[in-house]
């Protein structure tokens, strides 16, 4: 992502020309390219038990959206599920078009059947980023694949460009189906241990055929020796901090979701759910053997289960001489060494005299010296008990997702379907369940701090944004901690951790109008409230520093009368049946 500098500027421009191009999303001069993606069921069993997940265009990982800044693209979703599908865009900023993120509270959900075409600029934006089915814990079951946005021609990277991309998918994995995942937190149960860890859809490779059993298929990653590749690595898990490392290899960190680090070798690194990262690793070791790519759980308990669940795949060299045999590469030991990962992820930087999207150098945004205008605090804390129902909170509120969105009632004038109504600080309150919003002033500069009152690790997501990530500490935020912030270097992204008992401070220029999710990453937590909305509003910017609503929105809950229904082809899926039967019933709930 472009420095916020950058970032305001093209909102000057981008308001001026708003004028004559916001009604169209295509803006003029940038070519436009279609995709067409088929979102459906498919049966594999990447950990030996046979499982229906869910693929795009029968893959999973799904197609890589491989697009360059600027461009316009149209994705075109048919939905070949039996449920209502949104797809959105983890880390896209969507700029003046909320209508497009592909969340419940902007977009009504694509019933069973139907086709829906998204439409969006990718407006200055380099890196590595992902899409993932957002609704009732779809993830979980797949669904996921790559967004990769390259720079313009004219726009240099900061190292040499590599000899290939390679895009790795990493994520807990439950061989239950989400269906009955969402039983299981709807019965107001855990998840528990997941069943393993997956490396692009595939199960470990057998490093200890006590632990794997026999017949599962791994991950084999093959590469040319003296070579240096891109690993662009995402966890798509369900709740599971993973550590990531690749035997006997550096690994240099050069992006984290848009932003160019100060590059630097890390040996393991930890990813937490939702966070994109890429390193770049050169095929410098003398192929004695292919190498292990591990994925290993941080933060969980000593159950001895968890030491069970490891993600393994193999680097081979093209002129490797035999298997990878032996122990896997050790993870992090943090006994002795508490703050481990907090410092790791602390002296993950911006490069601040490099150039991303545009040529500006990152840096040239001063956020440091910028004054804030408004300050949240969020905590999130242990379940509560809401109306005998274990749920999760920030600040004592568990989302409860109105069935119009939030966004199309603002259109329509509707009142009552939701309130501005969210706390900025946490009080002690009791719990409840509301469709409650934060209300933030555009143009604004906003902090939020995250504080994690959980003895697990949490992460945050933001829509619409990338953000400065300038603190965390064990302990109680207390204002005084502002001496302590990243004034300079921050890395700016769009997902953080927070830490069991920590906090987590965050910079956000508000200049992107809409209605933004702001959510846990971690899907059990997502799924049981953990989301807020935060409202963004130009009371005079429709059509000027908002898009019009797209001509194909769709229209559900209090405004499904707006909704024509959609003749859709009888596909020759097999899947398509069931899809029909099931979207009769969607067009009778809906129309
Ligand atoms: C993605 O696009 C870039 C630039 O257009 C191209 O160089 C690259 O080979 C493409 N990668 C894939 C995986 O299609
Ligand atoms: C999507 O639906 C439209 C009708 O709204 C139809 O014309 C089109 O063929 C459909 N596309 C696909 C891929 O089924
Ligand atoms: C930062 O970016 C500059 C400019 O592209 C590059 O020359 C330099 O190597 C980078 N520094 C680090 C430490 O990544
Ligand atoms: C990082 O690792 C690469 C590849 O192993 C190596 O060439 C380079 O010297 C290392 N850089 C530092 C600063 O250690
Ligand atoms: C290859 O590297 C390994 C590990 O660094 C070393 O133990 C081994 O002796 C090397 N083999 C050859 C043939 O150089
Ligand atoms: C920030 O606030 C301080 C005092 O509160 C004020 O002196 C300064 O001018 C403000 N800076 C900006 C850029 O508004
Ligand atoms: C909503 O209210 C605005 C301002 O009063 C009005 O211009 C607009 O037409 C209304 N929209 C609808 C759909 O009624
Ligand atoms: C505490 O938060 C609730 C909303 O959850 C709000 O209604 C109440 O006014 C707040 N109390 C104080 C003292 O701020
Ligand atoms: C929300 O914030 C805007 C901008 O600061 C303000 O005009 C509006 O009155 C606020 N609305 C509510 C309900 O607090
Ligand atoms: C949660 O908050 C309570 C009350 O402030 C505090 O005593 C406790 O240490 C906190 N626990 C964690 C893990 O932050
Ligand atoms: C948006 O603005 C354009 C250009 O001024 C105008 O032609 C169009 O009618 C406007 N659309 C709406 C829905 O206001």
């Amino acid at each position: 992502m472009a420095a916020a500098a950058a970032v305001a500027a093209v909102m000057v421009v981008a308001v001026v020309a708003a004028a004559a191009s916001a009604a169209s999303p295509a803006a003029a001069g940038e070519s436009t390219r279609e995709f067409r993606w088929e979102v459906g069921y498919m049966t594999v069993a990447p950990l030996g038990v046979s499982q229906k997940v869910i693929a795009v265009n029968n893959q999973l990982p799904g197609p890589v959206l491989n697009v360059t800044t600027n461009w316009n693209v149209r994705v075109n979703v048919q939905n070949n599920l039996d449920e209502p599908l949104l797809l959105t865009w983890d880390g896209i900023q969507m700029r003046m078009n909320s209508w497009q993120d592909g969340v419940a509270g902007t977009n009504c959900p694509i019933p069973p059947g139907w086709n829906w075409t998204y439409q969006f600029q990718l407006k200055d934006q380099i890196g590595s980023f992902f899409y993932f089915p957002s609704l009732g814990l779809q993830r979980a079951a797949g669904g996921y694949g790559p967004i990769t946005v390259n720079n313009r021609a004219v726009v240099p990277v900061p190292f040499a460009q590599p000899d290939g991309d390679i895009d790795v998918f990493i994520g807990d994995w439950y061989t239950k189906s989400h269906v009955e995942l969402r039983k299981m937190l709807d019965d107001g149960k855990d998840l528990g241990i997941p069943d393993g860890i997956l490396i692009n859809g595939k199960g470990p490779y057998s490093y200890d055929n006590s632990l794997v059993p026999e017949g599962i298929q791994h991950e084999t990653i093959g590469v040319e020796p003296g070579k240096t590749y891109r690993f662009r690595v995402h966890n798509v898990g369900t709740s599971t901090s993973l550590n990531f490392r690749i035997q006997n290899h550096n690994m240099r960190l050069v992006e984290a979701e848009g932003t160019y680090t100060l590059q630097q070798n890390f040996t393991n690194l930890d990813i937490h759910v939702g966070q994109s990262y890429s390193f770049l690793v050169t095929m410098d070791q003398n192929a004695s053997t292919d190498y292990y790519i591990v994925a290993s759980p941080r933060f969980v308990t000593d159950d001895h289960r968890w030491h069970d669940v490891t993600g393994v795949a193999i680097l081979q060299y093209s002129n490797s001489k035999g298997k990878a045999s032996g122990p896997l590469p050790d993870g992090p030991n943090d006994f002795y060494y508490k703050s481990y990962s907090m410092d790791q992820a602390k002296s993950i930087q911006m490069n601040t005299t490099s150039g991303a999207a545009r040529p500006n150098p990152q840096g040239s945004f001063k956020y440091g010296s910028i004054n804030i205008t408004q300050t949240f605090i969020l905590k999130n804390e242990l379940p509560l008990r809401i109306n005998g129902k274990r749920r999760r909170t920030i600040n004592r509120i568990s989302y409860s997702p109105p069935e119009t969105p939030l966004r199309l009632a603002d259109l329509h004038n509707l009142t009552g379907v939701y309130k501005t109504d969210f706390p900025t600080i946490f009080n002690n309150s009791t719990p409840k369940m509301a469709s409650s919003v934060l209300n933030a002033s555009y143009k604004g500069f906003l902090e939020i701090i995250f504080q994690n009152n959980d003895t697990d690790v949490q992460t945050y997501h933001l829509d619409g944004y990338s953000f400065f990530v300038v603190g965390m500490e064990y302990g109680e935020w207390t204002p005084d901690r502002r001496i302590s912030y990243n004034k300079w270097a921050a890395v700016f992204r769009s997902t953080t951790q927070v830490f069991p008992g920590a906090w987590t401070a965050i910079l956000v220029s508000l200049d992107n109008v809409g209605i933004w999710n702001l959510r846990s990453e971690k899907l059990d937590n997502w799924y049981n409230g953990q989301e807020v909305y935060v409202k963004v509003a130009d009371p005079l910017g429709y059509n000027i520093t908002e898009m019009i609503i797209p001509d194909n929105a769709l229209y559900c809950g209090l405004l499904k009368n707006l909704q024509k229904p959609q003749i859709h082809q009888t596909s020759d899926k097999s899947s398509a049946h069931a899809a029909d039967r099931w979207s009769m019933r969607i067009l009778a709930m809906v129309c």
